[in-house]
């Protein structure tokens, strides 16, 4: 099996598989975080390098208050997880425009950045307050805003100057993609960094989701020819 080295996941789902049940959504959204926790396992155990996680898009502002407040909450927690992330050699970094969150999320989010910044074992990317198209646009303004200090930037701007840009930067674009729940659409996911990704639509509601499943994307994507735009080489 081809194991992509950086994974992308569209964790979606959570309200579904609570409304199955006659339970609140938030209770999917708990349920959702074990889902995570095995993810990231399971995904360290094959020896993916790189996993970029949608948490909270741009667009989920527009919630219910009550929805949003819990989320922001249940962020929060991401602190008492250090140890556990410490002890799986997992580094934690979150990306999106964080400045919007409130302060006591923020704070947490930071402070499991800093105690796990030393490991050397998979890269766990949150997404937060994130959305595609706000990334690209906040690279263009940094970018615009360099550009009037040094007009020759714009004669010199290529793609990879400009990716040098994006919340991404240090990172190798996503081989793969899943999205759970069953839905075909990207939903502002990562627009720059996917355009040459392997996308596969798990059935699966994220809070069920488990080994199997991943590497039954992981199965669907060893078998993609992946092409690039150019002609298949001859054998
Ligand atoms: C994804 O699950 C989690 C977030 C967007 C935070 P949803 O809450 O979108 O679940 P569904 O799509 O309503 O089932
Ligand atoms: C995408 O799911 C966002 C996250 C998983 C954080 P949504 O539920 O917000 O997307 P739509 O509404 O189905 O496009
Ligand atoms: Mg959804």
């Amino acid at each position: 099996m081809k194991v992509p080295q950086h994974i992308g996941i569209i964790m979606d789902g959570n309200g579904r598989w609570a409304n199955k049940r006659g339970l609140p959504r938030m209770m999917g959204h708990k349920a959702g975080v074990e889902a995570l926790r095995r993810t990231l396992i399971a995904c360290s155990d094959l020896g993916v390098k790189y996993l970029t996680i949608y948490v909270f898009s741009t667009e989920n502002w527009g919630r219910p208050k009550t929805e949003v407040v819990a989320l922001m909450a249940l962020m929060e927690l991401v602190r008492n997880e250090i140890t556990e992330l410490k002890k799986n050699n997992v580094k934690l970094t979150a990306i999106g425009d964080l400045d919007k969150l409130p302060a006591k999320s923020r704070k947490a989010i930071q402070q499991t950045m800093d105690a796990t910044a030393d490991s050397t074992g998979i890269n766990l990317i949150m997404t937060i307050n994130y959305g595609g198209r706000s990334e690209i646009v906040h690279a263009a303004k940094e970018l615009a805003r360099k550009a009037i200090e040094n007009p020759e930037l714009l004669e010199s701007l290529d793609e990879k100057e400009f990716a040098s840009h994006l919340y991404t930067a240090p990172y190798p674009d996503p081989e793969l993609i899943i999205r759970t729940g069953g839905d075909f659409r990207i939903s502002n996911f990562l627009l720059w960094q996917i355009a040459y990704s392997e996308i596969f639509v798990s059935e699966t509601l994220w809070p069920d989701f488990a080994k199997p499943d991943l590497e039954a994307a992981i199965k669907d994507f060893s078998k993609r020819d992946r092409r690039f735009g150019k002609v298949k080489t001859a054998k």
